[in-house]
């Protein structure tokens, strides 16, 4: 059966500690509070690889962010803790096998930013495609002194063929919107969808040559694995049309940033609109200077409302994990099922 947390020596339970490696929204941390005994490394810097095992010495629980790295070598060295929150939904910065072999459970929080994710997405591809910023941008260098007929023209949206790479939540979230502006959707994915999803979409499921080779906007959704690290390079930029637009809110290395960059330079395609690198916060230096993209500092999920919930559901799963009940959005079942004894 799985123990809650340990008993002290007048028989009142202590509790457990939680290390926050980074700033996170006040309301989760006020819920922590509540909770937990709480370690909060209240800044934006994170903690480096050696400081933060040195940090989580003595902990039951880490709520972590997507900086924060626990590959196996450092799993195998958390002596007692129970639970790593991950206040995001992709968790490729851990190495969920190893926590699963070492008995803890690893969270995520999904649902809570599939709308503002998808329209961040959604946002970069209009961008790029109707020249947003550089429109912006050459309206304050002083360059817009007359009208004229084709100036920064771009490309049409609506009644395009939007292409997605993943059709999970976000996937879906922005094929919705894409079926709003009248567009044609095409989807690959490991997994083809259900057919109620297929459906109530319009979403045709293709081969990735055939989504490459058709589509005029390309959305990437898939999570970071070792066969989708480098999915999108020279070879599948020379597939896609020089008039389509690449949009990656999933992963940096998802995409080989030094073949997008050369293929945006010699407009094999037409533009990009980018959230996510592979060095982040570094950006290749062949994007720097191009026209042709619009560059973000990873902000797809960055409303108000759900950097908060992602805070909160990280908190709460963490805290869940600590009492003893089954956390919201568990990643490795697995370990749960042991706990319990299942
Ligand atoms: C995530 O949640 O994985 C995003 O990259 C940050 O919101």
């Amino acid at each position: 059966m799985y123990d809650a947390g340990a008993v002290c020596d007048n028989c009142r339970p202590m509790r457990p500690v939680v290390l926050v490696t980074k700033r996170i929204y006040p309301e989760a941390i006020e819920f922590l509070k509540q909770h937990v005994e709480l370690d909060y490394a209240e800044s934006d810097d994170g903690l480096a690889a050696e400081e933060l095992l040195k940090r989580i010495r003595g902990k039951q629980g880490v709520v972590s962010q997507l900086t924060d790295k626990f590959p196996a070598a450092v799993i195998d060295q958390l002596e007692g803790v129970r639970v790593i929150a991950n206040v995001a939904v992709g968790f490729d910065n851990i190495d969920v096998a190893a926590a699963t072999r070492r008995g803890i459970l690893v969270t995520n929080t999904p649902d809570v930013l599939t709308d503002t994710t998808a329209d961040f997405a959604f946002a970069l591809l209009m961008a790029a495609a109707r020249r947003v910023v550089e429109g912006h941008q050459f309206l304050l260098a002083g360059k817009w002194n007359k009208w004229r007929i084709d100036l920064l023209v771009g490309q049409d949206v609506h009644h395009r063929t939007l292409g997605l790479f993943g059709m999970g939540r976000i996937g879906q979230a922005v094929a919705r919107r894409g079926s709003g502006f009248s567009m044609r959707i095409l989807y690959h994915d490991a997994v083809r969808a259900p057919e109620a999803i297929e459906r109530e979409l319009d979403a045709e499921f293709v081969s990735a040559e055939t989504l490459l080779r058709e589509s005029d906007f390309v959305s990437l959704h898939v999570p970071l694995l070792p066969h989708t690290r480098h999915m999108i390079s020279g070879p599948q930029l020379r597939m896609m049309k020089p008039t389509a637009i690449l949009v990656n809110t999933s992963r940096g290395p998802v995409v080989d940033e030094a073949a997008l960059a050369e293929a945006l330079e010699q407009r094999v395609i037409a533009g990009a609109g980018l959230d996510v690198f592979e060095n982040e916060p570094q950006v290749h230096p062949g994007l720097l200077k191009l026209e042709n993209v619009v560059l973000e500092p990873h902000i797809a999920s960055a409303s108000v409302d759900t950097r908060k919930k992602m805070s909160m559901l990280a908190a709460e799963n963490a805290v869940s994990a600590l009492e003893g009940r089954r956390p919201a959005t568990l990643l490795n079942a697995e370990v749960w099922e042991k706990l319990r004894g299942v």
